[in-house]
């Protein structure tokens, strides 16, 4: 007698949970690298030929695959990857054991926001890379034609040449003889590289910690709204150019000035947009203090060249538009404005020159002005190469600009999931984006955005009800027994608390989790307190679990058994207090169970239990 259906389906999906278990035994690593990741920067992105590998165990060629938090997009670049696997990701797979099916998949992917959506479709469906790049060629030469003199310098001997970038400082007033001095001369050393906190006056000696010390403000006539504004003084103080192909450094000299007070009269092309910032959870009143517009976040230089750059894309031709423009806004905010700034690496004879810090809208005491020439020239490459891999792919990645709470998607009509939420409040992604949407010309409605936002009136409350509403409709359109790969980090319990209640609420069951090594730590996760080292990767099930629900045990049982099993893989990172963190959330999360700590919390009582044994 055949047994009931019932029961067969559930032993099948069993079978197949177990074949994919293999992929959340150990902790998977995601390389941080090559032109499909660095083509353009997002926060918190997971590389592309990682998600592959996720995507070719838990479906077949052709199944649909869902994000619903798409962010840029690297999910529809895995189900296109799927169908053009590298040599790489096929030994990657051998390695690992897992049970891949390689061949194109669809993918639906959902972005509330304008930027993310934006570049996840021109990388999805670039144009030709050939013609891109002559496009791309054709506009730089234009408006290098018209502008190149905006970054001339002369190097010591007096010969001329290129800025390769400038670095400015903030003004300070030194708090015993009240005199102006730059930062840069107060606290900055070159050989070796330091940023010292303690402001040292060159005038009268003077010393105080550089946060007691008075940033000078001045006002200054903004000729694009037409009106005086109060800013942070800055002035440039160290250049380094290129002559003939060498390159030399210098402070600034009276030709750098000149060519600045020419630059002051110069028109700024019309396309800028005169956009108001949204500001939010990221205005700080001291280095945000004037900066009320979009065109603040720019030197006159950078504002100038930039929008003659942007203008000139109009002229090429309609189906290239998109493709140059994202390759703009690849370099804009994170190199063009005066977000980029330097940092001073241990053991190094000069300060690093560096990108934006991710994430934060941050402008540094030592912001530092690029030559958008160089950099768009050196960027095309990547972007080419990126092209390259998904032009003319198999695949069919539609990508909608809108919220995943509420898809439209049929019931049963999506073979899996995989989605990395945006984790609590740690990004305010549409707030970041902006400086990239204003070019745009349309920027985010945040109403559905699901986040913890201060500025939004979003509680974490608020945020699990709008996580529980993304997650019910991926539970919704998901077929039966099919699975969700959910990548998620937070330093806080409370957080976790909120994931965790938001996909059981949904009928989702979680049956593992595991860590997702991104091999070089995002900016946050690298520097902040508390910082969580390797995001947790859980895999959601619609098939119910409950066998899994344990009785709680104290937490310092779990955590002593946690190490038992890092010290058995031998690598040093398993025993730190950050992955062991991971394991533990890990650990709740997958037995149904409150998460009973933060972070930072879990990490002075861990360091005190280890000095005292
Ligand atoms: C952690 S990021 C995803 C990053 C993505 N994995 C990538 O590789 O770029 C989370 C994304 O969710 C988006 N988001 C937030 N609320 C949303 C909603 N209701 N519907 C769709 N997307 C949303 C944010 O704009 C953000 O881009």
């Amino acid at each position: 007698m055949p047994k009931p259906r019932k029961n067969r389906e559930s032993k099948d999906s069993a079978a197949a949970l177990e074949s994919v278990a293999t992929l959340y035994r150990k902790p998977i690593q995601a390389t941080r690298g090559g032109p499909l990741f660095n083509a353009f920067p997002y926060p918190t992105k997971i590389s592309p030929e990682t998600i592959a590998l996720f995507i070719a165990s838990h479906t077949s060629p052709g199944d649909t695959v869902l994000d619903c938090f798409a962010g840029s997009g690297t999910a529809g670049l895995g189900a296109i990857l799927c169908g053009q696997p590298s040599d790489r990701m096929k030994q990657d797979a051998k390695a690992l054991g897992f049970p891949v099916k390689w061949g194109p998949r669809h993918g639906v992917l959902f972005e509330i926001g304008v930027l993310g959506a934006f570049i996840a479709r021109v990388l999805c469906s670039p144009p030709d890379p050939v013609m891109f790049l002559n496009a791309a060629d054709a506009v730089l030469k234009d408006v290098e034609e018209q502008y190149i003199w905006l970054y001339e310098a002369q190097n010591p001997q007096g010969h001329t040449g290129s800025v390769r970038y400038i670095i400015w400082s903030n003004i300070l007033r030194c708090p015993s003889c009240r005199k102006h001095i730059s930062l840069w001369d107060a606290c900055v050393s070159r050989d070796p590289a330091k940023i010292s906190g303690i402001f040292r006056c060159p005038k009268c000696r003077h010393e105080s910690n550089i946060d007691d010390v008075h940033r000078v403000t001045r006002n200054q006539s903004d000729d694009i709204l037409g009106e005086n504004r109060k800013s942070r003084l800055r002035r440039p103080v160290w250049v380094y150019g290129s002559t003939n192909g060498r390159t030399w450094n210098r402070s600034v000299q009276s030709s750098d000035l000149h060519l600045l007070k020419r630059i002051e009269s110069e028109p700024i092309p019309k396309c800028i947009p005169i956009k108001a910032i949204p500001w939010g959870d990221l205005y700080r009143s001291g280095y945000h203090k004037g900066i009320t517009h979009l065109h603040h976040f720019y030197t006159r230089r950078n504002l100038i060249v930039f929008s003659a750059l942007w203008e000139k894309v109009q002229e090429q031709k309609p189906e290239l538009r998109d493709a140059l423009r994202f390759w703009l806004l690849s370099y804009n905010a994170s190199h063009a404005t005066i977000m980029t700034r330097v940092v001073a690496k241990k053991g190094q004879k000069d300060l690093v020159v560096t990108s934006a810090q991710p994430g934060v809208l941050y402008v540094s005491g030592l912001p530092v002005e690029k030559n958008l020439f160089a950099g768009l020239r050196r960027k095309l490459k990547t972007i080419f190469q990126a092209f390259e891999i998904t032009h003319e792919n198999e695949s069919l990645v539609e990508i909608r600009n809108s919220s995943s709470l509420s898809t439209g998607l049929p019931d049963e009509s999506v073979d899996y999931v995989f989605t990395d939420p945006p984790f609590g409040g740690n990004i305010p992604y549409a707030e970041v984006n902006f400086l990239n949407e204003a070019w745009l010309g349309q920027t985010t409605n945040i109403a559905d955005e699901v986040i913890v936002s201060r500025y939004q009136g979003k509680t974490v409350g608020d945020y699990r009800r709008l996580l529980y509403r993304a997650f019910r409709e991926a539970y919704r359109v998901l077929k039966r027994n099919a699975n969700a790969t959910v990548v998620f980090h937070s330093t806080s319990a409370r957080v976790w608390n909120a994931l965790r209640a938001a996909s059981e609420d949904a009928g989702f069951s979680v049956t593992c989790a595991s860590v997702l090594d991104k091999t070089q730590g995002s900016f946050k996760q690298v520097t902040t307190k508390g910082a969580v080292r390797g995001d947790p990767l859980i895999l959601l099930s619609k098939i119910q679990n409950q066998g899994s629900r344990i009785p709680s045990e104290d937490m310092w049982v779990i955590v002593d058994d946690l190490m038992k099993q890092a010290a058995l893989s031998h690598d040093p990172i398993e025993l730190t207090p950050q992955r062991i963190y991971s394991r533990l959330v890990g650990h709740y999360v997958a037995c149904h169970q409150e998460v009973p700590i933060s972070a930072g919390d879990f990490y002075r009582q861990f360091g005190k239990r280890q000095t005292q044994s």
